[in-house]
């Protein structure tokens, strides 16, 4: 019976590549050496360790959310509906496993947490800029957080990502384009303001989504939008959670009130109509 239960996996015969040509391996592809050296704790905390991994972990899927969001909408405004779609169904994918981390980040206790706490100054999630890029492309304009970039390296991207149109006011443009009345000042606008939801856009919804076969390419999107920003509120509710559990009710280290600022965020909406047409059907 134990004959059949192997501990190590049989090589013969295998041809593996031990030393591998032309320059290129696993390691120097994916460029290891600069991403396995990037975990620098301050401390000797045992914790802190987890603490930066699942960061650099969310930012480099945000960066990933970034480089989909960009692409569908480019695809969205030369009417490549199917890649745009597949984009999107990536990045609720990517946000799935985003707000998965906090499953992990919670293993962390308030006692394990304020060991190094205040070695991390006023450092804080705030300063994220991708996570700000990412709002802004999604349509959450609130130019007033560029402010904290100040002029290191990022701020130029971050206030380059708020002047240019979300991918709402993009999904606006189709509407127009199908034919649909959207008020000229949805379609052309100062796109560093916040967006104003408007009773034409919800009309134009309303009708997409009481004929789908006629209008089923603006419904999918549609569709994955919702997707989208359901996703975005689980991340950020989880986050609020974790944060509470974790810390209470201190300020947080970027300077807010902490969870109080955190619930603030829960009501916002990118797609406005996208959410109060689901009463009016
Ligand atoms: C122990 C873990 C964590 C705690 C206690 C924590 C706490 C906080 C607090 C209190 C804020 C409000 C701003 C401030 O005053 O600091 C905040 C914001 C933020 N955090 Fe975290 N956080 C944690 C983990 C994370 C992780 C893993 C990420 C992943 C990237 C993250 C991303 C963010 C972002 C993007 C914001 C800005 C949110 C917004 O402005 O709407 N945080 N965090």
């Amino acid at each position: 019976m134990t004959d059949s239960i192997s501990t190590s996996v049989d090589l013969a015969g295998e041809d593996v590549h031990w030393t591998p040509k032309d320059g290129l391996s696993y390691g120097s592809y994916l460029k290891l050496d600069d991403i396995l050296k990037a975990q620098t704790p301050i401390t000797t905390e045992h914790d802190e360790m987890m603490f930066i991994v699942i960061h650099q972990a969310s930012e480099l899927w945000l960066k990933l959310c970034l480089h989909e969001l960009d692409a569908a909408i480019d695809c969205l405004q030369g009417g490549e509906y199917g890649p745009a779609s597949k984009m999107l169904s990536r990045i609720a994918r990517i946000q799935e496993q985003l707000t998965q981390s906090w499953a992990i980040l919670s293993t962390l206790t308030p006692a394990d947490y304020l060991k190094f706490r205040d070695k991390l100054g006023q450092s804080s999630g705030f300063q994220s800029h991708q996570y700000r890029m990412l709002e802004y492309r999604l349509g959450n304009k609130n130019a007033a957080m560029a402010r904290v970039h100040g002029d290191s390296p990022a701020a130029d991207a971050v206030r380059k990502y708020l002047a240019m149109p979300s991918i709402y006011d993009e999904a606006l443009r189709q509407l127009a384009n199908a034919g649909f009345d959207i008020p000229a000042d949805r379609l052309d606008r100062d796109w560093t303001k916040p967006y104003e939801p408007s009773a034409a856009v919800e009309v134009a919804w309303k009708a997409v989504y009481t004929d789908v076969e006629t209008h089923w390419q603006l419904y999918e999107i549609a569709e994955k939008l919702v997707d989208v920003e359901h996703k975005f509120q689980l991340w950020r509710f989880n986050h609020m959670k974790t944060v509470e559990r974790i810390i209470g009710y201190r300020r947080g280290t970027g300077g807010t009130g902490g969870v109080s600022y955190l619930v603030k965020a829960l009501d916002l909406r990118f797609f406005p109509e996208l959410w109060t047409v689901r009463t009016s059907l």
